[in-house]
């Protein structure tokens, strides 16, 4: 079953379109889709990750972790930028991780156990175009964020991480509903 017929049936809401982040022309599609559909985008949240260094990979892991991770959402924020613009309250969160921390990297037992080089750096620079996207969009209604969600059951985070998807979920919804006078640029 289609994910938004999933969600369709929950009682929600919700259109489904198809997205390979890595692929411009799908981006370009949805830009298109989206400014002659809504006319604006409230909320973007660049979600879509791989750790591709985790288990079995086949291919260049350091790149196409860098396609997905870093410079799709890039990509895929720049394209949609304008759109944001357009709304009176927009709000961007790009999920992180507590990997892209140097801090956490270089204290955290856990990390210095867990991380591998390409995902870790991936979200670093994820969390500086975070800082560089709030900076250029001050004085706007867009407030930018990162968020690393906790250790969460996914196909990614495995049966033995802690948290639900729910509960994964609920830093970066509340970052994407973050009220006219929250804050903008930082990292949770
Ligand atoms: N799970 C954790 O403990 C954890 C911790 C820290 C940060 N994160 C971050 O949270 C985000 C979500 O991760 P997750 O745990 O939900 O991972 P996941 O279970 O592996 O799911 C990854 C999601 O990304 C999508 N995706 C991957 N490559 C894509 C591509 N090229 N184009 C379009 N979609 C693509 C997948 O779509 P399909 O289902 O269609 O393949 C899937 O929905 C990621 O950015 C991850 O780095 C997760």
């Amino acid at each position: 079953m289609l994910k938004e017929e999933k969600l369709r049936k929950e009682g929600i809401k919700a259109i489904g379109v198809e997205l390979e982040v890595t692929n411009t022309a799908h981006i370009a599609a949805l830009s298109a889709w989206i400014g002659s559909t809504y006319g604006r985008l409230d909320i973007l949240v660049n979600n879509a990750g791989i750790w591709a260094e985790k288990g079995e990979y086949e291919g260049d892991s350091f790149r196409d972790t860098f396609e997905v991770n870093t410079f799709a959402p890039y990509h895929i924020t720049q394209t949609l930028l304008p759109l944001l613009l357009k709304s009176d309250a927009s709000r961007l969160v790009n999920q992180s991780s507590a990997l892209g921390s140097i801090g956490f990297m270089l204290s955290n037992e856990l990390a210095q156990r867990i991380a591998t080089p390409a995902y870790a750096a991936s979200k670093a620079a994820l969390n500086m175009l975070t800082a560089y996207w709030a900076q250029r969009s001050q004085g706007t209604n867009l407030k930018v964020s990162a968020v690393h969600p906790g250790l969460v059951k996914t196909q990614m985070g495995g049966d033995k991480a802690e948290l639900t998807a729910e509960v994964g979920a609920k830093t970066a919804v509340r970052l994407a509903t973050v009220p006219e006078d929250g804050p903008t640029g930082g990292f949770y």
